[in-house]
Parts: structure tokens; sequence; C-alpha cells
């Protein structure tokens, strides 16, 4: 594949969220998320903004879908809310809810776009919320209803389901560290939270082939490629350890391995309970992994000790706005491990992106060469790995336009379109100009 083509059947697509584009959070009887709470707590997003009107996405998918239609895209993938399926997580339908994404899978359908759905990106009904959330193990019961509820209603159109987005996040990130809701701070929970996030995962398996003939099922991991600061032996281990923790934890479950060993001796009394069949369900087969990859960690542990350490020293100063070093090797690294190491029939890249404090220029046009920079160089990545024979099957760039994201409210833009958040106006820029080329092309061509 010297002519940088992409294999045939490639799907080029853009990831969104539900909270982060479709505002219209109080509409046609959505009930409150976690995220609505999150965000009407003062100092938890940086901002000061909430979920309205994100990107109008509600009202707006028809302009959404065009921005599609122009670069050429042939999948998209987006979230659906459980509030606005079912308002208080375990009670009665809202069908006002389940027919807005059934408008949004008919319009993407006409348009030969293929919807790839997340059931799950983080907006749990706060009514779940308030009798523990995730950290109860009834939640994994309301979400496999759930996923029964939304298949039966949409699994005639669409093929591609994904259970979760990043159940780091969810756990460690959102119940540990405290950064995203429900903002806790509580390691033994977040580890109990990421165990029922996998078994809701395994349960949420079967459901979907029950009521989606040809379904193909997968789950989508943030992955953080780890690499040791120095050859010191204190790195050495600090990279293991944040190896098993982030990675393996959360993979190895999934693929039938259970947790990581060492990882679990080391979280002591930390580790979540697990039930007798846990691990069986959790390991249910699966058609493909979404990996969703930014950047890397770099590991030091200057004095060897607890408490001392530093993750994410960097040893280059290459970063985005957002102040993510850019390193796309680890993406190919990271490919060809899942590849050799586990046995995925097919892979998508379903998050990858690069934030930039962008600006309309005079000419009303937008120019983002530092996002075309850092894409080609991922996409020149993923076409090495695919001639080494990783089966990645389609590239989703996170994300379509510039949307909420999350605790940095609408200040970090990782859109391929601008979105002015004062009229709503979107603009493709020039990388989502160029995206298209690509696309249109099914190779990785130069910038025009
Ligand atoms: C990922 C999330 C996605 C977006 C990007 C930047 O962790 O899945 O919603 O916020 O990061």
């Amino acid at each position: 594949m010297t002519d940088n083509r992409f294999p045939k059947g490639f799907i080029w697509g853009t990831a969104t969220a539900s909270f982060q584009i479709e505002g219209a959070t109080r509409e046609d009887g959505r009930g409150e998320s976690i995220w609505d709470r999150f965000c009407a707590t003062p100092g938890k997003i940086v901002t000061g903004e909430t979920g309205d009107p994100a990107c109008d996405s509600y009202h707006r998918y028809p302009e959404d879908i065009a921005l599609m239609k122009a670069m050429s895209l042939n999948g998209y993938r987006f979230s659906i809310a459980w509030p606005r399926v079912i308002p208080d997580g375990d009670g009665k339908v809202c069908q006002a809810g389940l027919d807005y994404y059934d408008r949004v899978v008919d319009a993407l359908l006409r348009e030969n776009i293929e919807p790839f759905v997340t059931l799950y990106h983080w907006d749990l009904p706060q009514a779940l919320q308030d009798r523990g959330g995730w950290g109860n193990r009834a939640t994994v019961d309301a979400y496999a209803r759930y996923v029964d509820i939304v298949v039966s209603r949409l699994g005639d159109r669409v093929k591609y389901w994904m259970t979760h987005n990043e159940p780091w996040c969810v756990s460690i990130l959102s119940h540990e560290l405290g950064e995203h809701a429900p903002g806790l701070k509580d390691r033994k929970l977040a580890l109990q939270v990421a165990h029922h996030l996998l078994v809701s995962h395994g349960l949420a398996v079967p459901i979907i082939r029950q009521h989606c003939k040809d379904a193909q099922v997968g789950i989508v991991l943030n992955f953080s490629p780890a690499y040791p600061a120095t050859d010191s032996l204190a790195d050495q281990i600090l990279t293991r350890q944040h190896h098993a923790r982030f990675n393996l934890w959360f993979l190895d479950p999934i693929a039938g391995r259970g947790y990581p060993q060492d990882a679990w001796e080391g979280y002591g009394a930390d580790v979540p309970s697990v039930q007798p069949d846990d691990m069986q369900i959790i390991a249910a087969p699966i058609d493909f992994l979404g990996v969703n990859f930014y950047s890397r960690a770099v590991c030091h542990d200057p004095a060897g000790g607890e408490g001392s350490r530093v993750l994410n020293v960097r040893s280059k100063t290459e970063a985005t706005d957002r102040d993510w070093e850019i390193y796309p090797q680890a993406l190919y690294d990271l490919l060809i491990w899942i590849h050799n190491g586990y046995n995925f029939r097919d892979i998508y890249i379903t998050e990858n992106g690069a934030s930039y404090n962008d600006v309309i220029s005079p000419d009303g046009k937008v120019h983002d060469p530092k996002r075309i920079d850092y894409l080609k160089r991922h996409l020149a990545i993923a076409l090495r790995a695919i001639e080494a024979g990783v089966p990645l099957r389609g590239y989703f760039c996170w994300s379509l336009m510039d949307n909420f994201e999350w605790a940095m409210g609408t200040s970090s833009r990782f859109g391929l379109a601008y979105t002015d958040f004062t009229t709503q106006k979107r603009i493709l820029k020039d990388s989502g100009l160029w995206f298209g080329e690509v696309a249109r092309a099914n190779a990785l061509i130069d910038h025009p």
C-alpha cells in the first residue's frame, strides 16, 4: 500500500456524544442527568456553562448531517442519552426521546452514513445516581433494561453498537479523581463502579444480539500507552503499574483474562466485590474493539516510592492547546500490542483528534493547520498499522464540531467544524475540508 490507500470499505467518520451536542436538556420529557447536576454545581465547569444549548443538535441534527455529507463521510458515531429514553432511569419510557433518535438514524441512512451507536457516553439519569449510581448493582439491571428498549426500537436499522464509552473515565476519573460527574473521590467506590460497568457491558452483548440481526457489538476503551521517562527501575515499575491500572484493568476482563493480578494485589482492600458468574458475563464475545487514543503517559518516579510519582512528564514539548503531548508513535505501538496480544476480529479507532484555540479569520474561514498535521500524522501511523496486519476497519475523528467539552465547557475546541456558540453557525475548518478529501480519496493525501 505504497500509494497511501486505505482498504476498500474503510469507515470514515466523526464521533460525538449526546450531552456534548444535543442541548434541549429539559425538552420533550428528558430527565435530569448527572451531568446537568454537575454543571449546576459551582466550580465544576471551568467556563461555568451547562449542557444547554451545547450545539443544539436536538434541533439542528440535519445541519450536522449536512456537514458529514459535505465531507463525504460514511460513518457517524453518536450516543443515546439514557435520560431522554427513560427519564428516571428505570421507570416509564419516554417515546419522544426514542422518536428523536429514530429521526437521526433515518436521516443518516438516507445519506448512506452508517450509524455507530454508543449506548452510554456518561449521562446517567440523576434519579439512579440518587440511589448510588454505578456503585449500586441495581444500576446494572436498569442499564440492561434500557439497552433492551433502545435496541428493540433501533436494531432494525442500526447494526453497530457500543455498550460503553471509556469505562476508565466513568469510574476512575469520575469517582476517584472527582473531575467528572458525579465528582466523587473514593477509590474503592471507583473500582466497584468499574466492575459494574464491565458486568453491564457483558449483560448487554446478548441483549443487543437478540434484537438486532447481524449486530456488530463492541465497547470503546480509552488507552494510555505508558512509557518510562528514564531507564531507572522505579520508572519501569511505575510504567507497568500505570499500564495495568489504566489499560489492562479494562481490556483483560473483556478478553476473558480476568483482572491483572499485580494490579489486583496492589489495590489491596480497595478491590471490587465480584459475584461468582461476573467474569464470565464480562467476557461475552464481541465483534470489535473501539480504541480511543489522544496521547501517552510518560512515567517518572524520582524517589521510587508511593507519593513521589509523577505521570505525564513530557520528554518533548510538542503538544496541543489542551496541553496533551503529540506522540503518534504511541498509537502504532498500541494497535500492534492489541493485535498481537489479543484476538479482536475488528478494531476501530473510535476517537482521535486535537484541541486548538481556533478563531474565524477575516476571510471568514477557520485555518487550523496544526489539527491537519495532527490528524495526518495519526492517519499515517494507522496506515502503517494496517500494513502490519492490524484489522483496522475505520477511523472516527473526535469531533464533528466544537462542542461542550465536559469540565472544559466550550473552551476546548476539537471540531472539524467550528461552532459559533452564540449563533450556532457551523463552519467547516480547513481540517474538515481536508478530512473530506481524504475520505473521498480513501487515501492519505497531502494538504491541498
Ligand atoms: C474523550 C471523550 C470524549 C471527548 C474527548 C476529547 O475522553 O470520550 O467525549 O471529550 O475525550
